[in-house]
């Protein structure tokens, strides 16, 4: 059989565009509304995607005035969307730096046996400096102590989901066992940052664990997601970026004695289509009349872990000088590298840097047919710089819709999306072994 692309969904406000909130054509529903997120994932399980995706934030920043992003913690939400759904996989962020390793590794498991084993967790060590003030600290953890504290992190969950042998369970109302002792062990935890004996207080999941999701494209978050991520989302805004991240992280995760085919690379595209590329221009131009460039200058800055851009003029052509060196930034690292390089290759000015941020906050963004788009997203899969992608919609549900209607049969039709689903675990959908355990 030919490869095939895999398509997750990433689900943010009404749409990933910083303006998606205010448009007419974006939902009508508050965000707080569940309907407004099951009827999308209904309809993205209807386009047979893998999976659907929501991020998370820890504090809202400074740009709650004018800029809804999420608005409902994501795993009470998965456990809504679990019994909303059937086949399609569910991915849900949470934090190594900001939670406990026994509390995330019970809740993963519940919802994989809540959702028959669709469950994904997006691992992120949280980049964001305001998150730090509520956990009780002052001032963020830097980058390199939250991807150390992460590493331990991994080994406790993973030794948590271990900690039961998937034919534990007996519930034998006869002879009185519910369970075979033996088949569940402690882990005895003991290292720098943990202590956790266990076992879970959980029986092993559907999925043994959650599929492992990571989105750092740091040196350091590019190891990690080689050692742990089953699946690997990243921004790219060129082909050639993708192409290099791609080839980078598959010879690091061989290097950790991994399959290249264990790792996926799904870059985000944010497509606007319509049925001519001047009208999906047309639409991109009016999309980005209603972004305001001094939200887009507060989100820069949050990038950039709190540097001030309110001196530079929007209309002066931006200088790297402009910029803090990335090296020196403990917040959203790659993020920053991935604005630098559109700023040394355009030299764009402050305006135009943040109207582009503004289609999707540094991802590939497109407006053209569905042809186009799916030329496109052909190029890439063909070229080396993907396995399949991360669709962020810039309008929600109105480009889903499209996408579906209009992209997805053209995929089909070129053999490159599948077109009904294999199985109804998030790892069949990915291609994805199922973990050893201890037991085995
Ligand atoms: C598609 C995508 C989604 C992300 N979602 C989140 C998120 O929900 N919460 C978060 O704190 N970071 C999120 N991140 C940020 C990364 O997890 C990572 O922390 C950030 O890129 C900084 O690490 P790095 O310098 O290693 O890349 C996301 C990144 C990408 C590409």
């Amino acid at each position: 059989m030919t490869r095939q692309m895999h398509l997750n969904l990433f689900i943010q406000s009404r749409g990933h565009h910083e303006a998606s909130w205010r448009s007419p054509l974006s939902s009508p529903l508050p965000l707080t509304d569940v309907f407004y997120y099951q009827d999308i994932a209904q309809k993205a399980e209807a386009g047979l995607f893998d999976s659907i995706f929501l991020a998370d934030q820890l504090a809202i920043g400074e740009e709650v005035k004018q800029g809804p992003r999420t608005a409902l913690e994501p795993l009470t939400l998965l456990g809504a969307l679990a019994v909303s759904t059937e086949y399609i996989g569910l991915i849900a962020t949470a934090s190594t730096t900001y939670s406990e390793p026994f509390n995330l590794a019970r809740q993963f498991a519940s919802l994989d046996h809540i959702s028959n084993g669709r469950i994904g967790w997006n691992i992120v060590t949280s980049w964001l400096a305001a998150a730090a003030n509520n956990y009780g600290g002052d001032t963020q953890v830097s980058h390199a102590d939250r991807y150390e504290r992460a590493d331990e992190y991994m080994t406790v969950v993973n030794g948590l989901w271990d900690s039961w042998a998937a034919d534990a369970i007996l519930d034998n109302r006869e002879s009185g066992l519910y369970s075979r002792a033996e088949r569940v062990r402690a882990i005895n935890h003991e290292g720098e940052y943990y202590r956790v004996k266990g076992p879970l207080t959980i029986p092993r999941s559907p999925q043994g664990r959650p599929v492992l999701v990571q989105a750092g494209s740091s040196d350091t978050g590019r190891d990690f997601a080689a050692r742990y991520g089953e699946a690997v989302f990243t921004a790219q805004l060129e082909k050639a970026t993708s192409q290099e991240f791609y080839k980078d992280l598959k010879a690091r995760a061989v290097a950790y004695g991994r399959a290249e085919d264990q790792i996926l690379v799904l870059p985000g595209l944010s497509p606007l289509i319509a049925s001519s590329e001047a009208e999906a221009t047309r639409m991109a131009d009016e999309l980005g009349e209603l972004a305001d460039p001094e939200i887009g200058r507060k989100r820069i800055s949050d990038r950039f872990g709190g540097y001030d851009f309110s001196h530079l003029p929007l209309d002066k052509p931006l200088v790297p000088e402009d910029f803090p060196d990335p090296e020196t930034v403990e917040a959203a690292r790659s993020r920053t590298e991935v604005i630098l390089g559109l700023v040394r290759r355009e030299k764009p000015t402050l305006r135009e840097l943040l109207a582009k941020l503004a289609g999707a906050r540094g991802h590939y963004t497109y407006a053209g047919t569905p042809d186009q788009v799916a030329n496109l997203m052909e190029e890439w899969f063909t070229d080396g710089a993907a396995d399949g992608f991360n669709v962020m919609p810039p309008l929600l549900p109105a480009m889903l819709e499209v996408f579906i209607d209009e992209v997805i049969p053209l995929l089909q039709q070129r053999g490159l999306f599948r077109t009904s689903y294999e199985g109804n675990t998030l790892r069949t959908h990915y291609k994805l072994a199922e973990p050893v355990s201890q037991f085995d």
